[in-house]
């Protein structure tokens, strides 16, 4: 219960044992992998920063147009661009020795293998977390779909990079499954140590004028306002069905939002699509909401906000 009493507000939070001064962390694929851009959003406030994701090799991801904005928010199929781990770990390394606050490489795999392998090279960074992004509508399990649409490929990939590493790992789930309480304790159970939750919606936008599809890739991935209550039920559900941490992502825009992930259960929340309607200082924006509510409201800590939606 909110202590009505308590004036002030802590928005520092924990995940495993990585303190974060406040819950905002940077999503993976917003500001792509640059150390500097890294940097810039640890400079406007974000407690923690994932750089874009990073795969066993150079890829150049999809043609334009590969954004379109609708009413609800964005629809993304960038397709992954990205340099290559061998490439890549030295901008990561720049981010780790400059931006202030932790660093956490997002990783994938066209293979469970390879994301063994990404895992092994990126661990030698010595990063305090690594998200496992399982759950890119881009890169395709034996069934042909992203890992995180089957309990037994998730989990299979959490056994294999935990094999390979002794750093953290965050499963990054996707929304559009049937039971993500199920993934979510496979993944438990194959020994991932946080979940976050949840990647884009798989979506489309067709241009009406001419018949076609908008994004080249014809179906994207649905990001900001539209997904926030599909996240928020992904976490409540996530937070009723594993005991380790979670990350709720999807929509947060305000520090209203952010309470709201957190109640359903999360520990700390990532904002991408956020950044186009209120710029790089969102974090700070965010965060000060954050404060603002839990001191009107008779919160001391982030953590006696973390689930209460569940207390009968
Ligand atoms: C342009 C764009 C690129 C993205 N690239 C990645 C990526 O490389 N890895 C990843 O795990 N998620 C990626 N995402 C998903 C985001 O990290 C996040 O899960 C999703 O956008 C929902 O959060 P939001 O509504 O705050 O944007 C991307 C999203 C967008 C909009």
């Amino acid at each position: 219960m909110p202590d009505t009493k308590m004036p002030n507000a802590d928005i520092s939070t924990k995940i495993l044992n990585v303190k974060l001064s406040n819950p905002t962390i940077l999503a993976s694929g917003i500001v792509g992998i640059s150390g500097a851009a890294c940097c810039y959003a640890a400079k406007n406030g974000a407690g923690a920063v994932i750089p874009k994701s990073i795969g066993p090799r150079e890829r150049e991801g999809h043609n334009n147009p590969i954004l379109t904005e609708f009413k609800g928010g964005f629809l993304n199929a960038v397709g992954l661009p990205n340099t290559g781990i061998d490439n890549s770990l030295g901008e990561i390394e720049f981010a780790m020795k400059n931006a202030g606050v932790p660093i956490i490489p997002s990783i994938f795999g066209g293979t469970k293998e390879e994301f063994g392998a990404v895992a092994e090279k990126m661990a030698a960074l010595k990063p305090q977390m690594i998200e496992v992004n399982l759950s890119c509508p881009n890169t395709a399990s034996d069934l042909g779909e992203a890992f995180a649409l089957s309990e037994k490929a998730a989990a299979e990939v959490v056994s294999i990079v935990k094999s390979k590493t002794k750093v953290p790992i965050i499963a990054k789930l996707a929304p559009n499954v049937p039971s993500i309480r199920r993934i979510a304790k496979a993944v438990e159970e194959a020994g991932a140590d946080a979940i976050s939750a949840v990647n884009t919606m798989p979506g489309m936008a067709i241009d009406v004028k001419t018949g076609k599809p908008i994004l080249h890739n014809k179906q994207g991935g649905v990001s900001g306002h539209a997904i926030k209550p599909i996240a928020v039920n992904c976490v409540y559900d996530i937070y009723e069905a594993v005991k380790i941490p979670i990350i709720g992502i999807g929509g947060v825009t305000t520090g209203e939002d952010a309470v709201e992930m957190i109640m359903a259960g999360a520990v700390a929340v990532e904002i991408g699509t956020a950044i186009y309607y209120r710029g790089i200082d969102v974090f700070r924006k965010v965060s000060d909401e954050v404060k603002l509510f839990m001191k009107e409201n008779g919160y001391s800590r982030i953590k006696d906000m973390v689930g209460v939606a569940h207390e009968k």
